[in-house]
């Protein structure tokens, strides 16, 4: 069975507010796309991988991989305006294979664990999406103030790589061009639910958090610190 990876890394890391695309800042003096791809190296399934980059930075990012002799990927693609668009542009530039990992640079402590645990799910289902029970109390705010304390029975964190059969997440991206959607899609399964199929829930890491703020990306650079 063909298994693609699509790396993700093609955000200009705007809540960041570094001068440089955010997959290319350091963590431990490495540029933190990197650690997916180390991550991928350790299992045995993928077929090919996908680097999806912003328009300009091709060179930049090639130069990375020879730095970091890492081999696998197998082709460097440009990224789109917002985050559903260089999704597009990676899913168009596959040629053969039957599922498809999309995951985002901005992650970089997936592990090759859960990498393997979502593969074995997505033999059963056609869209797996990893997650994590919400840990905090949620409430809505208006102006400064509680609205109201939600509910937090069944609801996750949703995290990457999401893991599709590649004919289902065509056809979503196909039903989502044609549709006039009013809000952000932030993540591919949205895209699988706006069609009425089922995304399966299977359980994310803790550690697999997602890099959006300054202080996130102190705590990733702490934890690479403890690891040495
Ligand atoms: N991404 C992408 N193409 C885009 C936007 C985002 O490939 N047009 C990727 C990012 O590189 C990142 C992942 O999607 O790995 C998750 O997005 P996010 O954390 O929002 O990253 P940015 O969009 O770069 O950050 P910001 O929203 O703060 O600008
Ligand atoms: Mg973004």
């Amino acid at each position: 069975m063909g298994v693609t990876f699509v790396l993700l890394a093609a955000g200009s890391g705007e809540r960041l507010g570094a001068k440089k695309p955010k997959a290319l800042l350091g963590v431990g003096g490495v540029p933190m796309f990197v650690y997916s791809l180390l991550q991928c190296n350790k299992v045995k399934f993928l077929s090919q991988i996908l680097l999806v980059v912003p328009v300009g930075y091709e060179e930049e990012f090639r130069k990375v991989l020879i730095k970091y002799r890492i081999k696998n990927v197998d082709k460097i693609v440009a990224g789109g305006l917002r985050r559903v668009d260089s999704v597009y542009n990676a899913i168009s530039a596959i040629e053969k294979s039957e599922v498809v990992f999309i995951h985002d640079a901005a992650r970089p402590f997936v592990s090759s664990k859960l990498l393997k645990s979502l593969f074995n799910d997505v033999k059963k289902y056609s869209a797996v999406t990893p997650g994590v029970p919400v840990r905090s109390t949620l409430k809505s705010c208006r102006r400064g103030f509680v609205e109201k304390t939600l509910k937090r029975d069944g609801v996750y964190e949703i995290q990457t790589p999401q893991v599709f059969k590649i004919k289902l997440i065509k056809s979503a991206l196909l039903n989502f061009k044609s549709k006039k959607v009013d809000f952000d899609i932030l993540d591919d399964s949205n895209l699988v639910e706006l069609m009425g199929k089922k995304v399966k829930i299977s359980l994310g890491d803790s550690l697999n958090f997602k890099i959006t703020y300054p202080d996130d990306l102190k705590l990733a650079r702490l934890i690479v610190k403890s690891w040495k």
